[in-house]
């Protein structure tokens, strides 16, 4: 028998895949060549396990250790990224699950219950603009259709990508088979933070307890396109003013909020020219809180400060929900089990947002974080050190050993 991989090892075999020169780091999405490359490394690494590997209506990948369901312990994350995004959030849970297979394998153990490994697609919405999709359309979450109609910034839909990566746009939506054949669900991710880096000792590892509620917002100004040089204030109907607006009432609305977030970090003027006052502005706010209701004040107060903003300056606005996921608690039982079972490593809330959190609404789901040192994520410096890799895949390997080495 070969020696287990390394999860370094396993990511240094995608680290060229889907690069952006432009951003750094990389920009993967979904449906996309960068994302099939992926996918067939996935496959390859998985048969190189003797598991079987196939895709779902959804595009999600499994690859099954013993007969696929009932019951199984799946494991896994994503493979796509943000546009410019780390290495490690998404593809550190799929290798964590690959080099977490080796570990059980060159430990003689034998599963009593089916495992299979997930990769979810589309899990940052990087391209279509809604997170989790691969979870959300398998769960029933998504209304399919919607999903069809999906566009991305080239104005190709979500129906037209899949069929070009040979997937029948018709397929998609609820998989009830898929669900219903699985147990339990834990996701190793990097950390999105620094809890772990600021508690006594630093610990590697961590086990789940939340997630923020949270959701996108497409909002829409529209004013009247006309010259920089020319266009007296008066005659100016400038939709860049009702977006700072609400770009700086996003930061105003976190004042006296604890735990609540606001960010604008997607803004497109059309036509977007330095001389050009723009006749449109589209920008997306991702607002999150502790609780759905905090998170629809947030959104509100901002609404409210554009739309007074647009009024003065005689805008047009409209705002439209583009994604919403409510507060996420994780599984008790599966937690605390999980948290002793690792010899009592620390609990923590996250305000990122993960497939466990979709399939939480469906199946008993937990997550292990691993430390990041500097906590910086969705963009290129994020990093976890090669040793916390490892002894997140260790843990992994333990929680798998126990969940599917004893019957449910
Ligand atoms: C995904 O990581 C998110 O929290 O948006
Ligand atoms: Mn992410
Ligand atoms: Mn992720």
């Amino acid at each position: 028998m070969t020696a287990p991989a390394t999860v370094t090892g396993l990511l240094g075999e995608i680290a060229d895949v889907g690069r952006d020169a432009k951003r750094g780091g990389y920009s993967r999405h979904g449906f996309s060549p960068v994302e099939s490359t992926l996918r067939d490394w996935f496959a390859e690494q998985a048969a190189r396990r003797g598991l079987d590997v196939s895709t779902d209506r959804n595009g999600n990948q499994w690859a099954w250790w013993g007969r696929p369901g009932p019951d199984a312990v799946l494991t896994g994350s994503h493979l796509d990224s943000v546009p410019g995004g780390g290495a490690f959030d998404g593809p550190l849970g799929v290798a964590s699950a690959l080099a977490a297979v080796d570990r059980l394998r060159a430990g003689g153990f034998s599963p009593r219950r089916p495992l299979a490994l997930v990769v979810f697609t589309e899990e940052e919405g990087g391209r279509f603009g809604v997170p989790c999709l691969g979870s959300r359309l398998m769960s029933g979450s998504l209304d399919a259709d919607a999903a069809r109609r999906l566009t991305d910034r080239d104005g190709v839909t979500l129906a037209s990508a899949v069929a070009a990566a040979g997937l029948d746009p018709a397929h998609l939506g609820e998989d009830a088979e898929a669900l219903a054949g699985v147990g339990c669900f834990v996701e190793l991710h990097v950390e999105q933070g620094r809890l772990l880096d600021r508690l006594p000792g630093t610990p590697p590892v961590a086990v789940a307890s939340s997630i923020l509620a949270h959701g996108r917002w497409r909002f829409t100004v529209t004013g009247t396109g006309n010259h920089a040089g020319t266009t007296e204030v008066a005659d100016r109907r400038d939709p860049m003013l009702p977006a700072a607006a609400a770009v700086l009432a996003a930061r105003r609305a976190l004042g006296g909020r604890a735990e609540a977030r606001a960010t604008v970090g997607r803004l497109e003027p059309t036509p977007g020219g330095t001389n050009v006052i723009a006749s449109s502005v589209d920008f997306w706010l991702d607002a999150r809180a502790p609780l759905g209701s905090d998170t629809r004040a947030v959104v509100e107060e901002i609404t409210e400060a554009a739309r007074a903003a647009a009024v003065e300056e005689g805008c047009a606005l409209a705002v439209r929900q583009e994604s919403f996921g409510d507060t996420v608690l994780f599984d008790a039982g599966l937690r605390d089990r999980l948290a002793a079972e690792l010899g009592g490593v620390p609990v923590l809330p996250t305000g990122a947002g993960h497939d466990a959190g979709i399939l939480a609404a469906r199946v008993p789901t937990a997550m292990l974080f691993v430390r990041n040192p500097t906590g910086i994520s969705h963009a290129p410096a994020e990093h976890a050190e090669p040793a916390d890799c490892e002894t997140g895949a260790q843990a992994l390997a333990t929680v798998l050993e126990s969940l599917a080495g004893s019957p449910s």
